[in-house]
C-alpha cells in the first residue's frame, strides 16, 4: 500500500516525503509547484537514495486524483497541499476558499469514491484565534480568524468533522502545528519562501545571510516578559514525526481526532534574535516598529494530549531548530531555484488529459509513460 501527499514538493511536505521513504513507505507525492520547486523532491532522493514518484498536478483536478488514488492503491492520504500567505489570503480570499476548502473536498470525494478513508491534515494553531488563557489544549475554544487563511482551516476541520460523523469508515487527524521552522540536518532541504518572507525565523535568517538589512520587530508593548510577541517554535523533523505517530494510531481508530503539534514552550521575538545571533555568530540587526494587524501577544501548545495518546514528543531544542535554519540558509543562500509563484494557476487548466508523473531521482526526473 502507498501513502499519497499532497503538497509534497514544499516545506513540510518534503521533509515528510524524505522520512517516510526512510520509514520503508512507498509514497506518490502530487504538487502543483505553485510554491514549490521539483529540486526539493531531487534533493529528497539524493538523502533516501531512493527514486520519488512525482504527479505534477492539482488536488482540485477529480479525474487526476480518481487515477492516482485508484492507480497507485493508496492507503492513507497526508494533506499538505495549500496556500499559506496570511497576507495574500487578505486580498485574494477567493482563491484561498477555492484551493484549500474546495481543493479538500474534492480529494474527500475522489477518496470517498476510491474507499481511501485515512487523512492526515494539516491544521494550524491560528485556529484557536485570539486565546488569552495559556497554553493552548485540543479543547480551548476556536476563535474568529481574521483572515481567510485561517477561516479557510476552520473550515476544512469541520467539513472533515462532518465527514467523519457521516461515515464510520473515516479515519482523520486534524494536527494543528503551532510555528514549524528549521531544517533537515543535512542542508540540503528546507524552507524557500518566494519574495520576502513573512515569517520570523525565515526572516532573521535572510537578515543574517545579508539578503536583508535589518528586521522589523513588530511591537514591543504586548503584556509578554519583554514585550515582543511569543511562539511555540516546532522543529521541522518532530513535526513530520508527529505525522507518523498519528499514523499508528489512524490505523486502528475511527472518527476526528484533534492534536497539537507544538513543544509546549514559548520563545519571545528578541530571544530568537538573540539565539540565532549566538547561532550563526552574527549580528542581526533589528528595529522596533508598530504591532502587525492580527498579530497575538502569546501562542504555545499544551501538547500533552500528543503525548499521551501518540506517545510522540518533541525532540529537538531551539539551537537545533536555529542551526538547521542556518546550515540551510547558508549553503542554499537564494533558496531553491526554479521557485515558481503563481497561486496555483496553471497554464492550460486544472484538468490534465495526460498526468504528468516523473520519477525523480538526485540527477533527474524522467517521465513516465503513462
Ligand atoms: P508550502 O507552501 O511549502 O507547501 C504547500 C505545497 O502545496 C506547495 O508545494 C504547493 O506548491 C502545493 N500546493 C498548493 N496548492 C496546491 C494544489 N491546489 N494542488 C497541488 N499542490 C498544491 O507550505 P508548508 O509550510 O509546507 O505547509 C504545508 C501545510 O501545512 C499547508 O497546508 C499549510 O497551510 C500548513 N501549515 C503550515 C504552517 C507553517 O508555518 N509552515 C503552519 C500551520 C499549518
Ligand atoms: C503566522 C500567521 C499564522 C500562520 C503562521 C505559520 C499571522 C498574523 N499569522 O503566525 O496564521 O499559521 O504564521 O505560517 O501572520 N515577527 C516580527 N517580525 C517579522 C516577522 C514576525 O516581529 O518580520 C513576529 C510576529 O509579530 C510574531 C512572531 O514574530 O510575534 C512570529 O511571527 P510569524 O513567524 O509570522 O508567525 P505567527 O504570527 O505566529
Amino acid at each position: 500500500m502507498t501513502i499519497l501527499v499532497t503538497g509534497g514538493a514544499g516545506y513540510i511536505g518534503s521533509h515528510m516525503v524524505l522520512r517516510l521513504i526512510e520509514a520503508g513507505h512507498e509514497v506518490v507525492v502530487i504538487d502543483n509547484l505553485c510554491n514549490a520547486s521539483r529540486e526539493s523532491l531531487e534533493r529528497v532522493s539524493q538523502l533516501s537514495g531512493k527514486e520519488v514518484t512525482f504527479i505534477e498536478g492539482d488536488i482540485r483536478d477529480r479525474s487526476l486524483l480518481d487515477y492516482v488514488l485508484a492507480d497507485f492503491e493508496i492507503s492513507d492520504v497526508l494533506h499538505f497541499a495549500g496556500l499559506k500567505s496570511v497576507g495574500e489570503s487578505v486580498s485574494e480570499p477567493l482563491a484561498y476558499f477555492e484551493n484549500n476548502v474546495a481543493g479538500t473536498i474534492t480529494l474527500c470525494q475522489a477518496m470517498t469514491a476510491a474507499g481511501v478513508h485515512r487523512l492526515v491534515f494539516s491544521s494550524s494553531a491560528t485556529v484557536y484565534g485570539d486565546a488569552t488563557r495559556m497554553p493552548l489544549s485540543e479543547n480551548a475554544p476556536t476563535g474568529q480568524p481574521t483572515n481567510a487563511y485561517g477561516h479557510s482551516k476552520l473550515m476544512v476541520e469541520e467539513v472533515l468533522r462532518k465527514l467523519a460523523r457521516s461515515d464510520p469508515r473515516w479515519s482523520i487527524a486534524l494536527l494543528r502545528y503551532f510555528n514549524p521552522v528549521g531544517a533537515h540536518p543535512s542542508g540540503l532541504i528546507g524552507e524557500a519562501p518566494s519574495g520576502t518572507p513573512s515569517n520570523l525565523l525565515p526572516f532573521i535568517s535572510q537578515v543574517a545571510i545579508g539578503r536583508l538589512p535589518v528586521l522589523s520587530v513588530f511591537g514591543d508593548d504586548y503584556p509578554t516578559p519583554d514585550g515582543t510577541g511569543v511562539r511555540d517554535y516546532i522543529h521541522v523533523m518532530d513535526l513530520v514525526e508527529g505525522h507518523l505517530a498519528a499514523m499508528r494510531v489512524l490505523s486502528d481508530r475511527a472518527g476526528v481526532n484533534v492534536w497539537n503539534l507544538g513543544t509546549g514552550q514559548g520563545y519571545s521575538v528578541l530571544e530568537m534574535v538573540r539565539a540565532f545571533e549566538h547561532v550563526a555568530q552574527r549580528e542581526v540587526p533589528y528595529r522596533i516598529v508598530p504591532r502587525r494587524d492580527g498579530d497575538i501577544a502569546a501562542c504555545w501548545a499544551d501538547a500533552s494530549l500528543a503525548e499521551r495518546e501518540l506517545g510522540w514528543r518533541a525532540q529537538r531544542g531551539l539551537l537545533d531548530m536555529i542551526a538547521d535554519t542556518w546550515r540551510w540558509q547558508s549553503r542554499n543562500p537564494e533558496g531553491y531555484p526554479r521557485l515558481r509563484n503563481s497561486l496555483g494557476r496553471q497554464s492550460g487548466g486544472l484538468t490534465s488529459a495526460l498526468p504528468r508523473i516523473y520519477l525523480i531521482d538526485k540527477t533527474h526526473a524522467s517521465r513516465m509513460a503513462s
